[in-house]
């Protein structure tokens, strides 16, 4: 690449330090120029250490022509309006998941950045995740022959611990337990295999914490082309991420070994029909960089961004849907 995208950082909250450190080591094709934080304590220190000026004014980082994207790692609800903002300056859009909590909403994100010519990078740094990326490789060429089904989970309890009138809790920007911080990913994976979602019953209970929202949430979705997936997350026990997809001619079941936040590798548990049942060790990674690595080089036009206009969309139709029956308790059609 030419140089390197220049890129501020919006939300300087646990994933926008988290992105800062791997960004620190990706210089060559994604920098960050600024940062904005309206809390600006919270970010200072860290900001004067990395020689990277800070805002509490995302306006004032997109008046900034060294800007020529924004990364979003703010409250959910926001998500939309700094898009919008972002698009009239002519700034490409990094959003961290999930990049709206209806359909409409993400429909007019797609369509706002595809007519003004601009990258819409999003924050399902999964599929950078190497047995992950591999997995989506095999299926799509096959090798695992007709996709039956997909049993996923992914679960943490580190939001037990955040004041119960955190954001993070809130039922504007996230009214189903973990199904917007964790479950997100699992339904953008499930997509990418299966295609839009047809119908979804989404439990969302509270089974041993005061959180608002509920603890412990599993959607069960059919899919339009046939295929089920089973998705669950809990906010209440301890770390546990597994991804697993059955077809015709084969399985794999991958689980990481830590979270993203701090990679420790996966372990990855497969057989072929007819073979036998083999499990290996892959080493750590850092998807989270490998994304927005990929977002720069979309930016540049030396590849494509592989995650789709349509698949954003039909992510959030989804997600619309869950909440849909997290409330009604019913089956619910994905619009
Ligand atoms: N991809 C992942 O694996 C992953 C992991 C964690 C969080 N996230 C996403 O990152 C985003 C942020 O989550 P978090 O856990 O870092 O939350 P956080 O509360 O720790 O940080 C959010 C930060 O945004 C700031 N903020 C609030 N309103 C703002 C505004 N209007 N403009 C600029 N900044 C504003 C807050 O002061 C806070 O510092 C969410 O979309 C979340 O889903 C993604």
């Amino acid at each position: 690449m030419s140089r390197p995208v220049g890129v501020a950082l919006v939300g300087m909250g646990w994933w926008g330090k988290k992105i800062l450190s791997v960004l620190g080591a990706a210089p060559i094709d994604i920098r960050v120029v600024r940062a904005v934080e309206p809390n600006l304590e919270t970010a200072r220190a860290l900001c004067a250490e990395k020689g990277i000026p800070l805002t509490a004014e995302y306006a004032d980082a997109l008046a900034d022509p060294e800007v020529e994207a924004v990364v979003l790692a703010t409250p959910h609800a926001v998500h939309g309006a700094q898009i919008e903002a972002a698009v009239a300056a002519r700034k490409h859009v990094f959003c961290e998941k999930p990049l709206a909590l209806t359909k409409a909403g993400a429909e007019g994100a797609v369509r706002l950045c595809r007519d003004a010519g601009l990258v819409l990078g999003m924050g399902h740094e999964r599929r950078w995740e190497p047995p992950i990326a591999e997995l989506l490789a095999k299926t799509d060429a096959g090798e695992l022959g007709r996709i039956h089904q997909i049993e996923a989970n992914f679960s943490h309890d580190r939001f037990l611990a955040l004041d119960r009138d955190n954001w993070r809790l809130k039922a504007e920007h996230a009214p189903a337990g973990g199904m917007t911080t964790t479950g997100i990913h699992l339904l953008d994976l499930s997509v990418r295999l299966l295609g839009p979602g047809e119908s979804v019953w989404c439990v969302c209970e509270h089974l041993s914490s005061d959180l608002p929202q509920g603890d412990t949430v599993a959607a069960y979705i059919k899919f339009r082309g046939g295929g089920t997936s089973y998705v669950s997350a809990s906010l209440a026990n301890p770390f546990m991420s597994r991804f697993a997809v059955y077809g015709s001619k084969g399985w794999i079941d991958i689980r990481d070994k830590a979270h993203v936040e701090a990679p420790d590798g996966w372990i990855v548990t497969s057989a072929k029909a007819g073979g036998p049942i083999t499990s290996t060790e892959i080493p750590p990674a850092e998807p989270v960089k490998d994304n927005l690595v990929s977002f720069a080089r979309a930016v540049r036009g030396v590849e494509g961004y592989p995650i789709t206009a349509e698949q954003l969309v039909n992510d959030i139709a989804l997600l619309e849907a869950v909440f849909a029956s997290a409330r009604s308790g019913k089956i619910e059609t994905v619009a």
